[in-house]
């Protein structure tokens, strides 16, 4: 369990700015709050009320938008959706944006393109600004997964992730907070997709101190092989709509379907962050499949979220108090 109130007031650009314990405690928070909403009390503790949360999304979103809004509204407060209305550093310089929005909200969540906007966004706003997707990380998307495995093998020790697919800003978060948490991630890209080498370097030094393992192949069956979890992701991000054709040549044998699931056993599960592109990464038999938990990561994008805002921008004493029945 996390000290009372240990991310108050933190921003979270990279999920490598939590340690193993505030990471464990904010999961403790997230299972509290969804027994809560499981049990249909899913305004039990207005942990936020009167506050507001700015999201400034210049990118198209489903899941994290809905998740932030619905959150902000079972724990009493606001979300207020921004998208052409602030165009960043044309209408209005970011740092300006910052320092208005500081004013007026105690968050702020943004998905853009460059991650260095969301790093000058924190650097001049005074309030929490956290990163609903960047080129280079999805921070929320990986604690949710985290989350869901957890719940799933109900600990981290002897999990194996194995990501089949582009080395991008999910599979970055994914390997950060993996090797924070002591898991083996397993990559198998194609030529000219590999993840930035300076995250890669970031999560072996991680994982050197937690015992966890960054490891890479060429070959789809070989990371898959005796793998405890398959995850894979778009072959074309928001922003690259451009490559989508050579992308789909580059990627044609990185397919997660029934075949390449059968080197990983009846055990493993198949995840997926959302939107997926049925019959191209992955197979509607497999996304539909018993071992999907695809569905499941998706609703615990709104439990760990709301965890995280209680955290963030709570009052001190509530934001120490674990949400519910979980030790
Ligand atoms: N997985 C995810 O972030 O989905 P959205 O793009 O719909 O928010
Ligand atoms: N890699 C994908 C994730 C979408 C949630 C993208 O950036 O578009």
């Amino acid at each position: 369990m996390s000290t009372a109130g240990s991310l108050q007031g933190r921003d979270l650009l990279s999920v490598a700015d939590l340690s193993r314990s505030e990471v464990e405690g904010l999961f403790d928070r997230a299972a509290g709050l969804k027994a809560e909403f499981r049990a249909g009390r899913r305004d039990a503790q207005p942990a936020l009320a009167g506050r507001t949360l700015a999201m400034l999304f210049q990118k198209p979103s489903l899941r994290t938008r809905v998740t932030f809004e619905a959150g902000m509204a079972q724990l009493g407060g606001h979300a207020i959706y921004l998208t052409n209305d602030v165009v960043l550093g044309t209408r209005e310089s970011v740092r300006d944006v910052a320092r208005n929005l500081e004013r007026f909200v105690d968050a702020i969540v943004i998905r853009t393109g460059p991650h260095e906007v969301a790093i000058e966004l924190a650097a001049h706003a005074a309030i929490p600004v956290i990163n609903g997707l960047t080129l280079r990380e999805h921070p929320c998307q990986a604690l949710a997964d985290l989350f869901t495995i957890r719940e799933h093998f109900g600990e981290f020790a002897g999990v194996v992730l194995a990501f089949v697919g582009d080395g991008n800003n999910v599979y970055h978060s994914l390997a950060l907070l993996g090797a924070t948490l002591g898991i083996e991630v397993r990559l198998a890209h194609p030529p000219g997709y590999a993840p930035n080498s300076r995250i890669v370097e970031r999560a072996e030094a991680l994982a050197a101190a937690t015992g966890g393992r960054i490891v890479f192949a060429s070959d789809p069956a070989e990371v898959v092989a005796g793998a405890s979890v398959v995850y894979t992701d778009a072959w074309t991000s928001m922003g690259q709509e451009a490559e989508t054709e050579e992308r789909r040549d580059a990627f044609a044998g990185f397919q997660v379907n029934a075949e390449l699931l059968a080197n990983a056993g009846p055990e493993a599960i198949v995840m997926h962050c959302l939107p997926a592109h049925r019959g191209e990464e992955i197979t509607s038999a497999v996304m539909d499949g018993p071992q999907s938990v695809i569905f499941d990561q998706s609703e615990n994008r709104l439990h760990v979220q709301k965890a995280l805002l209680v955290e963030l921008i709570g009052a001190p004493d509530l934001a120490g108090q674990p949400a519910g029945g979980q030790p």
